[in-house]
């Protein structure tokens, strides 16, 4: 049977649970801080195992959903919540969102993080997000690496080790080394897990969205990587380069009242 690159939850888990944990600080950081969650319905789109959950829960959500594809994720992240899904704050929905969309109710804020690049169809699925925020509300995107990126193959999917190899190599040789290191039989590129889009079609994507851009951030960081970022961030706007720089994206929308 042909699994996602997401149904494995490897055994190192509390390492890799560390290293989460400092990414979604630095997402707090890049978006402009926490917003205020006092009392507010959420949704987190790609949740995971919960760690950003537990971040809004502990600063006073009301209500909280994860949505996921990965059924195992979503038991870790439910272990994860125990007390808060013990007083009924936690929703856990696997599947797409068009399973839920029509269902789900109005949310305050949605948040999403490191997910999007591996969803084809964004723009549909980005404005159907936008769609369940209450007016005024906040939609926080935080996705990276871009497929076009140097590491934009998420290289342990690959096998490749060097930076934009899949781009030289070419999409049906990426899904053929997807393949073969995993043992599946993915048809697509979509199927096996990256969309393959360029920073544009995210911007498309935005566009559709029907919500004022309140932030938008190309290759934010800290530290020599973060150095590294923006200094290829500078190339984004170089004619025909734009698409191989750009790493992350960081945006906080806000839906037209
Ligand atoms: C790299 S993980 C990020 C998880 C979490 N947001 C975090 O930052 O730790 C990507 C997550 O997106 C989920 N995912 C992938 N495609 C999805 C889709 N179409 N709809 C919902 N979740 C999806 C995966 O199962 C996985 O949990």
């Amino acid at each position: 049977m042909t699994v996602s690159m997401f149904d494995v939850i490897p055994d190192n888990l509390a390492e890799i649970v560390t290293k989460v944990r400092r990414h979604d600080q630095a997402y707090w950081q890049r978006i402009g801080g926490m917003p205020d969650f006092t009392g507010k319905r959420v949704l987190d789109f790609g949740c995971g195992i919960g760690t950003l959950m537990l971040d809004m829960l502990e600063a006073g959500a009301a209500e909280v959903f994860g949505l996921d594809i990965a059924q195992n994720r979503l038991d870790e992240a439910r272990m994860r919540l125990g007390s808060h899904v013990q007083a009924g704050k936690v929703t856990l929905l696997c599947g797409e969102l068009a399973k839920f969309a029509r269902t789900l109710p109005k949310f305050d804020v949605i948040v999403t993080k490191d997910t999007i690049e591996h969803v084809a169809g964004l723009d549909q699925v980005l404005p159907m997000l936008a769609r369940l925020l209450k007016p005024g509300g906040l939609f926080l995107i935080g996705t990276s690496p871009l497929y076009y990126s140097p590491f934009g193959d998420h290289g342990f999917v690959t096998g490749y080790r060097w930076p934009w190899l899949h781009v030289l190599k070419g999409k049906p040789a990426v899904l053929a080394a997807i393949n073969r290191l995993n043992g599946t039989e993915f048809q697509t590129l979509e199927a096996a897990g990256l969309n393959g889009l360029a920073p544009r079609d995210y911007l498309r994507a935005i566009d559709f969205c029907y919500c004022d851009i309140m932030l938008l951030e190309i290759n934010p960081g800290t530290g020599l990587k973060g150095l590294a970022c923006q200094a290829l961030g500078w190339c984004a706007a170089l004619p025909g380069l734009g698409r191989y720089a750009v790493v992350s994206l960081y945006a906080v929308l806000r839906h037209r009242d």
